[in-house]
């Protein structure tokens, strides 16, 4: 085939479940004091699901929909790249699920597997899914991402951050959504949440730990990929700017909550301070010289700094970031499938003819740690993706239930897991129409999973 040009997103599907739960209401439930939830994290609501579904059924779901919207045809794809930190099994690709798609429609030449580092396995599958399509071995076939997470914390550990959501993606050339070729990135060895139990699906968190580190990864890679693209820009001869926020119209970041969101988009315009602290923008800082003369490690923890930049980036905020965020005040955090949502909440969000010719910025983060800061250039009418997603009806649509529903829910998923022979006991009423579903577990581990009509 001829070598591709403007490789990218074709299209997006987006699967949650259909139950949520108030952040506000949880606070009263839990007994903590009012506004903990929702004005110290930025929670509203959070996604969940019971012994009925795992991963497999969230990926089946999200892909299998996908292929029908658009009408896909199953032989069209060369590649499926899973990124999830929800598996069930230590061995077997969730990926292999989902060939059951298409060797029933006799191909089963499709390369990619698994990636895995907590939320920051979907932004793997895209790039090893766009690396194959701009690579000699492409065959000519566009390729899918696939990923997505239950996020749940045990009794008394981050609970009111988790979520549950999936994202099915179609990647090839001409693309409307295209991803630009310099990445920052920057992975280190951390452990500030990770999962080392085989017993349960909890992990372990260090919470604050886990904050310095999301934000520390935010300096290392926008500081990556501003060295990448000056570096470029010197090639070229480019008399233009360092880049900055300038050059980006809507940054949309990883989102394990709604307050880790506005910290991060704060810390981006402090980095832009920084290299710049003398532009007209930054007139109303005050104490710019204890900001400039500021140790690193102290930024990291430094109170005024951070509520400085987010006072400061809030309009900007307000009107641009929180396009992206549909998804995570819905539905929660959705570990690998939180940046890709809040990209689907952006599309949904935004004019196509507005959108043309835009930048979107992507932070992506997966804990332990793994990071990467990269663009996307809206190159293309964005009008069917935003139809098919549909998703500001699809949200609206989840049913509000009761804080109780949602602990007895992670109470079956509790008792299941590991089972070799269970029953489920979740109501299949609580699976959309064309939904995938458990039905039982065969005393040998192996789960068999049915399609809702
Ligand atoms: P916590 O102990 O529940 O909350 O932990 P806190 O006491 O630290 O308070 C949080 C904020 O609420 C603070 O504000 C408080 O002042 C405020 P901040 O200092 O952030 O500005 N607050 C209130 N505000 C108004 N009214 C009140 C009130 N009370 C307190 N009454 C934590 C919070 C996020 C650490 C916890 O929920 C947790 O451990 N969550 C899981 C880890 C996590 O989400 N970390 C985020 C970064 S790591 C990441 O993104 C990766 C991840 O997605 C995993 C992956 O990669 O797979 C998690």
């Amino acid at each position: 085939p001829p070598r591709p040009k403007d490789v990218g997103i074709l299209a997006m599907e987006m699967y949650f479940p259909t139950r949520c739960i108030s952040q506000e209401e949880l606070e009263e439930f839990d007994g903590v004091a009012k506004g903990k939830y929702t004005i110290g994290l930025g929670q509203k609501f959070m996604a969940t699901c019971d012994d009925r579904e795992d991963i497999n059924t969230f990926l089946l779901t999200v892909t299998h929909n996908l292929l029908e919207k658009y009408n896909i045809d199953p032989k069209s794809i060369g590649r499926i790249d899973v990124g999830t930190e929800t598996a069930v099994d230590l061995s077997k690709a969730s990926k292999t699920f989902l060939m059951d798609l298409f060797a029933s429609h006799g191909n089963t030449d499709v390369e990619g597997v698994d990636s895995k580092n907590a939320c920051y396995g979907s932004t793997a599958a895209l790039f090893n899914a766009v690396n194959w399509v701009e690579s000699s071995s492409w065959d000519g076939r566009n390729a899918l991402v696939v990923c997505g997470d239950i996020a749940i914390y045990a009794e008394g550990s981050g609970r009111p951050s988790g979520g549950a959501g999936a994202c099915a993606m179609l990647i090839g050339p001409n693309a409307p959504l295209v991803l630009e070729p310099i990445h920052g990135t920057h992975m280190v060895h951390a452990y500030d949440f990770y999962k080392p139990k085989l017993d349960s699906e909890y992990p372990e968190v260090d919470g604050p730990l886990s904050i310095t580190s999301y934000t520390s990864a935010i300096d290392a890679a926008y500081s990556a990929f501003k060295k990448k693209h000056a570096l470029k820009a010197k090639k070229s001869g480019s008399e233009a700017p360092p880049f900055s926020l300038d050059d980006v119209d809507y940054p949309v970041f990883h989102s394990p909550y709604g307050k880790m969101v506005q910290k991060a988009h704060g810390r981006l315009v402090y980095n832009d301070f920084l290299a710049n602290p003398t532009h007209p923008k930054y007139a109303s800082i005050q104490n710019t010289a204890a900001l400039l003369a500021q140790d690193y490690k102290e930024s990291l923890l430094d109170k005024t700094l951070e509520k400085t930049f987010i006072n400061l980036a809030k309009s900007h905020f307000d009107s641009h970031v929180e396009l992206g965020m549909k998804c995570s005040r819905r539905c929660g955090n959705m570990y690998t499938g939180s940046l890709y949502g809040g990209l689907a909440s952006l599309v949904s969000s935004v004019e196509p003819s507005e959108f043309l010719g835009k930048r979107i910025s992507m932070f992506a983060y997966g804990s332990g740690l793994a990071s990467s800061f990269f663009t996307i250039k809206v190159k293309g009418d964005t009008s069917e993706i935003k139809n098919k997603l549909d998703l500001v009806k699809r949200l609206a649509a989840m049913k509000v239930v009761p804080c109780q529903e949602y602990v007895d829910a992670l109470k079956l998923r509790e008792e299941s897991h590991l089972s070799k022979t269970w029953k489920p006991q979740g109501s299949v009423d609580n699976i959309w129409p064309g939904g995938y579903y458990v039905e039982s577990v065969d005393g040998k581990y192996r789960r068999q999973y049915l399609r809702k009509p």
